[in-house]
């Protein structure tokens, strides 16, 4: 059903989506049948959604902001409202409720590209894209449809992508106009030409269109290197269902850490290029980069984790001090 401000309104399950000129509007009723209402920033919806979309439901919690959110337990997915906000459990106004990942994932990918406006990219850092406000004008399927480019092997071998982005000429960003360029020397054994290689990272990072999405660079077993460029504020507030790892590898991030369960503030991570941090499972976090910076998210992702960290076997911090 389209409403008067052009936009479709979307239902799942017990939850009603709905968006005009300037807002994203959830409702949903309590389990004793009270109907509540939440109310965000069409701008900061529309970044989130793409995350959680492009991410396929990420690791544990998706955070849209304090209220509403998903959690992924990779086949099904949680949509809530209230769950994991402290004051909303305690006062029973909040809902939760479980759905196939196909399901939520069909619905979450018709909304993004009905309340996505032509000019306005959900990815791009909000100084490089135009407003996501007004009456409905147009889409950007472009932009929220952007396939992860995967190599086939490391990049900079022969074969390595079927086109690569340097190749397509993308732009080095603004803010990393002094990054160097050059690339590393590499001499291989005779024979080996074809199997040893190195790429700059900075120079590919520098060259990225996008902010807050974290691509593999290596995969070794469960070790997964997810380098990404930061500018603005991590759309999302992630609640971690394992230890994740940030390595700051330049300029600077202002992390809030809360309580995942509740969202009850627990730590200000100020990031210097060069420190590293790690975020302990029972956390959520949400970044601050004042200027666009590099980070290298550091993922565990054995499967079995998330049960051995709930049984006990695993911990949920990477570091025990001691008393
Ligand atoms: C995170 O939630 O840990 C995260 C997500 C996206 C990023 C960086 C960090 O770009
Ligand atoms: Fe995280």
């Amino acid at each position: 059903m389209t409403n008067m401000h052009g936009y479709n309104d979307f239902t799942l399950g017990g939850f009603n989506f709905r968006r005009d000129e300037y807002f994203a509007h959830i409702t949903w009723s309590t389990l004793d049948g009270r109907p509540m209402s939440h109310t965000m920033d069409a701008g900061n919806f529309l970044r989130a959604l793409m995350r959680d979309v492009a991410w396929g439901f990420f690791y544990g919690w998706v955070n849209f902001d304090d209220v509403i959110g998903t959690v992924n337990h990779y086949g099904t997915v949680d949509m809530y409202a209230g769950s994991f906000n402290g004051a909303m459990k305690d006062a029973g106004i909040d809902r939760m409720e479980n759905f196939p990942t196909d399901d939520i994932r069909q619905l979450f990918e018709q909304m993004l590209a009905d309340w996505t406006n032509a000019g306005f990219d959900p990815f791009a850092a909000p100084q490089e894209t135009g407003s996501p406000y007004g009456p409905k004008h147009g889409d950007n399927m472009p932009a929220i449809t952007r396939a992860r480019e995967l190599a086939r092997r490391c990049v900079g071998l022969e074969g390595d992508l079927p086109l690569r982005t340097d190749e397509r000429g993308a732009p080095v960003n603004r803010a990393f106009a002094d990054v160097p360029q050059d690339t590393p020397e590499v001499h291989p054994e005779p024979g080996f030409e074809n199997e040893v290689h190195a790429f700059n990272l900075f120079a590919f990072l520098s060259r990225s269109q996008v902010t807050w999405n974290p691509s593999f660079t290596s995969v070794v077993k469960n070790s997964f290197m997810c380098p990404t460029t930061e500018e603005h504020i991590l759309p999302i507030i992630h609640g971690n269902d394992r230890v994740e790892w940030f390595f700051q590898m330049c300029d600077e991030i202002h992390w809030n850490c809360d309580h995942k369960e509740t969202g009850e503030p627990l730590a200000r991570v100020i990031m210097k290029a060069g420190d590293m941090a790690a975020m302990p499972a029972y956390c959520r976090h949400q970044g601050f980069s004042p200027k666009r910076s590099m980070l290298l998210v550091w993922e565990n992702g054995n499967p079995d984790l998330v049960d051995d960290i709930n049984s006990g076997k695993a911990p949920k911090v990477p570091v025990d001090f001691g008393a």
